[in-house]
Parts: C-alpha cells; sequence; structure tokens
C-alpha cells in the first residue's frame, strides 16, 4: 500500500546520498511536477531552484495564476520562452513531429538554465502512465528522455531526478495532499505539457492557437464541478467532406445519421499499438440523446477511424474552425470513459462559442480511450 510518509522517507533519503551541486525544477503548475519540485526541495532546500517556462502554449492567464497559487511553497523563477517555441512549432501540422519539437525546445531551454545557474541536475514530475504509454510508442510525451535510452547528461549536460517516476495519478494528489500543496494545484485537471500546441489539432498557427485558448476557457467555465477528470476544447479546420461507406454503417443503426470527415488525423489506441487515424463527425438527429455516446463503436471498429464526434450546432456557409468539446472521467489516464453529459448543458457551450465568428462548428467527442487518447494529438 502507498503511504506518503514512508515514499517521503524513503526518497528524500535517496536524494541526499546524491552528489548534487544545485538542481532546476521544471514546474508546469500541475500536480506532478509542483509535487516532484516539492519533494526535491525537502531533501535540496536552497539548492533547488524552481521554474516555469512560458511556452505561450499555456491557457489565459495561466502562468500567473501558478505563481500566485505557489509563492508561499516555492520561489519560482518565470522564464519567457514563448518566441522560441513559436519559431520552432508554428506551421508544424505532423502529431509527433510537434511533440517531438516541443520535446527539444523545451529541454534546450532547461539546459540553457542549468548552465546559466552553473547547476548539474534537472527535476521533472515525470509518473508512471507517461514512459509507459511513451515508451509502448503511443505518444512521445514531452517529459520522458531516460526511459527511451536518451543520456541527458551527454545530449543536454544535466543529471535527471524523477522522484515520482514510479508513482501514478491517485498516488500523486495523496502525497500533494499530504504535502498541504494548495487544493487548487492538488485536484487541477491534468494539463499536457505541450499544452495547447497539442489542441490546436493539424496545422499549428497562432489564429488556431489563440481560438484554442478562447475556446478551452468556454469550454473549462462551461463543464467546471461535474466531477469530470479531464475537459477542454480541440480545434481545427472545419474541411469535413461526407463520407458515404461510413455514412451506412451508421445508418444500420436505425438512425437518420450522416458521417463527414476532416481532413486532420487523431491519435488513437488499438490493440495496445498507436494508430493515428482519422476523426469523423457524425451529424443528424438522434430518437434518443444518450444514443450519441454509443456511436463510436460501429465507427471505429475494425476501421483507421480514432475519434468520433456528434455535431452540437453549425453555422452555414461552414469553413471556419471546427472545436470538439472532450470530457472524461478516469482514474490513472490510461483508459477513460466519456460520460453522457447533459444534452442542454453541452448546446449551451456550443452556442457560447459559436459566437466567435471564427468557429462554424462545434461537437462532442464521444470516443473513449481506447480507441481514443484524451488528447487529438
Ligand atoms: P493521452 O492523450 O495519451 O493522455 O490519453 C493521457 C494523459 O496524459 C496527458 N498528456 C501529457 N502530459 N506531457 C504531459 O505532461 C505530455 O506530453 C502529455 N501528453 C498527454 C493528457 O492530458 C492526459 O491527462
Amino acid at each position: 500500500m502507498f503511504t506518503p510518509e514512508e515514499f517521503i522517507r524513503t526518497i528524500t533519503g535517496e536524494v541526499r546520498k546524491l552528489e548534487v551541486k544545485c538542481a532546476v525544477a521544471a514546474v508546469s503548475g500541475g500536480v506532478d511536477s509542483t509535487t516532484s519540485a516539492v519533494v526535491a526541495r525537502l531533501a535540496l532546500g536552497d539548492r533547488l531552484i524552481p521554474v516555469l517556462f512560458d511556452t505561450g502554449f499555456m491557457r489565459l492567464n495561466e502562468t500567473s495564476e501558478i505563481i500566485n497559487s505557489l509563492t508561499e511553497l516555492l520561489p519560482i523563477r518565470l522564464i519567457d520562452v514563448k518566441d522560441e517555441f513559436y519559431r520552432a512549432m508554428i506551421n508544424l501540422s505532423d502529431a509527433e513531429e510537434k511533440r517531438l519539437t516541443f520535446r527539444n525546445v523545451f529541454y534546450n531551454a532547461l539546459s540553457r538554465v542549468v548552465k546559466d545557474n552553473d547547476c548539474d541536475w534537472v527535476v521533472q514530475g515525470t509518473i508512471a502512465p507517461d514512459w509507459i504509454e511513451t515508451t509502448g510508442g503511443i505518444k512521445t510525451q514531452h517529459n520522458v528522455l531516460a526511459q527511451l535510452g536518451i543520456e541527458t547528461d551527454k545530449v543536454y549536460g544535466f543529471k535527471l531526478l524523477e522522484p515520482l517516476k514510479d508513482l501514478y495519478k491517485d498516488q500523486v494528489r495523496a502525497l500533494a495532499r499530504y504535502l498541504k500543496i494548495p487544493s487548487a494545484i492538488t485536484e487541477r485537471q491534468p494539463f499536457p505539457g505541450p499544452g495547447l500546441s497539442i489542441r490546436a489539432v493539424g496545422k499549428l498557427t497562432m489564429e488556431k492557437l489563440e481560438v484554442t485558448r478562447w475556446s478551452t476557457r468556454v469550454v473549462e467555465e462551461g463543464l467546471s464541478g461535474l466531477g469530470l477528470s479531464q475537459w477542454f476544447a480541440a480545434v481545427w479546420e472545419d474541411d469535413r467532406v461526407t463520407d458515404e461507406e461510413l455514412s451506412s454503417v451508421i445508418r444500420g443503426m436505425g438512425e437518420n445519421l450522416t458521417v463527414d470527415v476532416f481532413s486532420v488525423k487523431g491519435t488513437g489506441v488499438k490493440g495496445d499499438s498507436r494508430e493515428y487515424g482519422r476523426v469523423v463527425l457524425v451529424r443528424g438527429k438522434l430518437s434518443n440523446w444518450s444514443n450519441a455516446f454509443t456511436l463510436y463503436s460501429k465507427l471505429t471498429y475494425g476501421t483507421n477511424v480514432t475519434h468520433v464526434i456528434y455535431e452540437l450546432a453549425r453555422r452555414r456557409p461552414s469553413g471556419g474552425y471546427f472545436v470538439a468539446v472532450r470530457a472524461v472521467v478516469t482514474d490513472d489516464y490510461m483508459t477513460a470513459n466519456v460520460p453522457t453529459l447533459n444534452e442542454q448543458l453541452l448546446r449551451n457551450i456550443a452556442n457560447e462559442l459559436m459566437r466567435s465568428e471564427l468557429i462554424s462548428a462545434v461537437g462532442i467527442d464521444v470516443t473513449p480511450k481506447p480507441p481514443a487518447t484524451i488528447e487529438f494529438e
């Protein structure tokens, strides 16, 4: 059984035995990286330098909110690396290319901070699902290096300390609560390191990034307080084309429905393997609202479809951005379910999003993990 007290005793004992001149802790404001920095600080004291990168892919006001909620706990330095990330990532389209580029820019920036402060270690909040999914080839998480055989001291000039690498999310939250980390952090929904860069799906542009930032705020507010594990918006071009074959599959379910396919691809996991497949939209009237949440099974089975979305609102002519609302319930984030959300609540959120002239349609992703992943990229 996991007990925070025993875990802290063991891990701080191990860290004190290491030869550490000083360590930079990469904090994102999430529960994993914050808890790992707090644990490392117990062992290293002032030899720990916590930093928060403003990558440009954070949510509205996120960096200042993080700094404010952690002032008592960690003396965090905010480092603006937006230009570096934008230069490397704007115009990239492929999900893994974005993720690998993000990882590279992130560690180069960290390496600079390590050198500037004459340090020799980096502390990061990698947890078990991060490296399990990365080494399993599902997707490259931004904070996994050692488990892929990358020798950080040779490539980036620092040694890596990952105090939470064998823990799962519920254990990290228990540890964070024990350490009296503010509930704004311990209960916060996960936000991936590459942030909005992987939620502005497909080709990354500044305009799409800003639409994603605004849509994220609308969806986060609209679905708060429902006990969901993770809920957010993802945005891409509304360039759907009707697919007759998939439409006939879904009509077999006895509903008057049509299936459109977008040109972007979405990441899924089928039979423990990565699938970078089609993202489809089902539109039409349902005889029963809860049927929306079972639409995915016929469309993903035996096909390369990874995400199935049910349309909530559409403007004609379309051709602007499509916003997908994503909401899941999970304990370990290795698998996840989509709960049957209230129809009126979702339609209200869709109407709010449609107030933006740039958005031409909105839908709800109804695909569990597997066969989808939680994020689209
Ligand atoms: P997926 O999309 O693989 O996500 O089902 C599982 C959980 O991991 C989060 N995630 C990440 N977290 N760096 C992170 O720190 C990443 O690169 C990353 N990619 C996905 C995702 O938000 C979900 O909670």
